[in-house]
């Protein structure tokens, strides 16, 4: 049932007397004021209009950040309890407000309290607000009916999951009695109760078993259980196993780490605050204090390795994302997980250890002014091209939506490989028409190699992988990133306002320039699949490289008596 069919929810701010309604007006001016007397005589005598809201659904507290009236703020958050969510009609924020007119001083004091950027999807805003805690907002957007009470996010988490899993028993009750569906399922099979148990949320468990709730049926309890339990207890890693080398690369959300783990050497990815990554700065800050190094520097680099609650929840999600996907996948060319750990604060990946990334490979060649041979160029190509195949025909399909040379990692033999799982999706619903599109966020990912309609939020599908691929063969094949001259912004500004694409030189072999064209075409439909773009890739080396055998495709691209010529940078 969509939520327009909805009666027991109002708007009780637009549905008071003319004066009232005025008086709250009178509000959110004296908040645009800075006037902090008169806002506490109007609240003395109405102290729920602290969160009113105008046509626009604009609180005092958006109006307050607006004008960068940091005391007002302060004064409506702490003193007064305001909401800090609250979303007004354009899905907007108080922090947002605060961005866009560039109030630094409010917006670090927004942020320490936990706001957010607002989001231009309803249904967002409500699924949020649900697992906030925030009745109000959740009763408003309801009540606007533009999304199903049953929206859910990429995981197919619904409010009703959100809400019964924190504990909000009001929310819960109230999304019951909007017909919310009590049974849905997320993407792990999980129903609302599942949440409420699991959380031992004893009110709701009740609220929610009186609407007739069961239990979900997950996957991972079908099958042998011994067979599952050994599964896990392999994967599993213990602090204790991990001895810490050298870091060697710095991720969105953590730190990669060189690690000695069951007597070989592999890459460690941890969150940032992880016990490992603690270690590591503690272990760092005594070498550096034997050192002489300024206290200062010390302090940050301690500060570094804690990060704050909300990004924290980011950060967690992306981690236990890209785990879950990367755990069920077995390919030469996609990088191995060989353990991991989910306990708290010790967040950590264990993959094999590769030698760099591609992205090393290109700038080597650029600072030693040298060129991949075209054999490698097509070499590492169909790697990657076989990699995505591999992905895009799972079930369900698996879309990686950041491909570029920093996440296609080389092994010691010089096999490619894709990795960075942390933005990757799974395609829902396996009976949907592989070429179905389906919203997700935009600006995943680096810009230059994004497909335009990522770039401009449209929906989209894994032929976004596809165009991502276009660009990295044009860098392959032509040693320069697409659009050298322009930031990565720019770059996919342009391909997405106004069609442009990297200049093919005529030079190149037509079956080349053909695919690259479909590759990175406007139209996500006339882009080709990863069978077909390895069918043209093996005629192309049949007709260059005739010697060659069809094994060529797979070995790595490794110049046998010299080693790879790549440099870690
Ligand atoms: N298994 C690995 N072996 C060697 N280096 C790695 C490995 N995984 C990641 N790295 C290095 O760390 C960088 C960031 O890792 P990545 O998984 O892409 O994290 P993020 O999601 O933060 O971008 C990579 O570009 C690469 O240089
Ligand atoms: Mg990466």
């Amino acid at each position: 049932m969509s939520s327009t069919e909805h009666t027991a929810v109002k708007n009780r701010f637009l549905d008071m007397p003319a004066d009232d309604f005025a008086e709250g007006c009178k509000l959110l001016q004296a908040a645009a004021l800075g006037n902090k007397t008169k806002m506490e005589a109007i609240l003395f005598k109405r102290p729920r209009f602290v969160d009113f809201r105008d046509y626009d659904r604009r609180t005092a507290l958006h109006v307050a950040a607006s004008e960068g009236h940091l005391e007002i703020c302060k004064f409506l958050l702490t003193e007064r309890g305001a909401r800090i969510n609250r979303s007004d009609r354009w899905g907007g924020s108080a922090l947002d407000d605060a961005s866009r007119h560039r109030h630094k001083q409010v917006i670090t004091y927004l942020r320490s309290l936990g706001a957010r950027p607002g989001s231009a999807s309803k249904a967002t805003n409500y699924i949020k607000a649900a697992a906030d805690g925030d009745i109000n907002e959740v009763e408003m957007l309801l009540m606007l009916g533009e999304f199903d009470v049953n929206e859910g996010d990429y995981d197919k988490r619904t409010a009703l999951h959100l809400a019964a899993g924190e504990g909000n028993a009001d929310i819960v009750e109230l999304l019951c009695k909007n017909n919310a569906n009590v049974n849905i399922e997320d993407r792990w099979n999980n129903r609302p109760l599942d949440d409420a148990k699991r959380e031992d949320r004893k009110e709701c468990v009740h609220i929610l078993l009186r609407f007739g709730a069961k239990h979900g049926f997950r996957k991972e309890d079908i099958g042998d259980s011994t067979t599952r339990r050994r599964e896990i207890s392999n994967f599993k890693v213990t602090f204790d196993e991990l001895e810490m080398i050298d870091k060697i690369g710095k991720g969105s959300f953590g730190e990669i780490y060189r690690c000695r783990w069951r007597d070989i050497m592999v890459a460690a990815k941890c969150i940032r605050s992880a016990k490992v990554q603690k270690e590591w700065a503690i272990k760092q800050v005594l070498n550096q204090l034997k050192d002489g190094a300024d206290v200062d520097d010390i302090i940050n680099e301690m500060d570094e390795a804690d990060i704050p609650d909300h990004d924290k929840q980011k950060a967690l999600s992306d981690f236990r994302q890209e785990i879950s996907i990367l755990k069920s996948l077995r390919h030469p060319n996609i990088v191995l997980l060989l353990a991991y750990s989910t306990t708290a604060d010790l967040e950590v990946m264990i993959s094999e250890l590769m030698k760099c990334s591609l992205l090393d490979v290109f700038k080597a060649h650029i600072i030693n002014g040298t060129k991949m041979k075209r054999k490698d160029k097509i070499a590492y190509a169909s790697q990657l091209a076989q990699g995505m195949q591999y992905l895009h025909t799972c079930k369900p399909v698996i879309i990686h939506r950041d491909l570029k040379p920093a996440n296609l990692l080389i092994d010691q033999s010089g096999v490619l490989k894709v990795a960075d799982f942390g933005l990757s999706k799974v395609r829902q619903d396996p009976k949907q028409n592989e070429k179905e599109t389906f919203m997700m966020t935009g600006e995943t990912g680096s810009y230059r190699f994004m497909a335009p309609e990522i770039f401009r939020h449209s929906s989209y599908n894994e032929t976004v992988d596809v165009y991502s691929f276009g660009m990295i063969l044009f860098f392959l094949l032509s040693g320069k990133p697409p659009w050298p001259n322009d930031n990565g912004i720019v770059a996919a500004r342009k391909a997405s306002d106004e069609g442009d694409r990297p200049t093919i030189p005529r030079s190149w072999d037509n079956p080349l320039q053909i695919l690259l064209q479909n590759c990175w075409d406007e139209n996500p439909s006339s882009r080709p699949s990863f069978h077909q773009i390895l069918q043209i890739l093996r005629q192309y080396t049949r007709t260059v490289f005739p010697s060659e055998s069809e094994n060529f495709l797979a070995t790595s691209p490794i110049d046998q008596d010299k080693g790879c010529r790549c440099i870690i940078m």
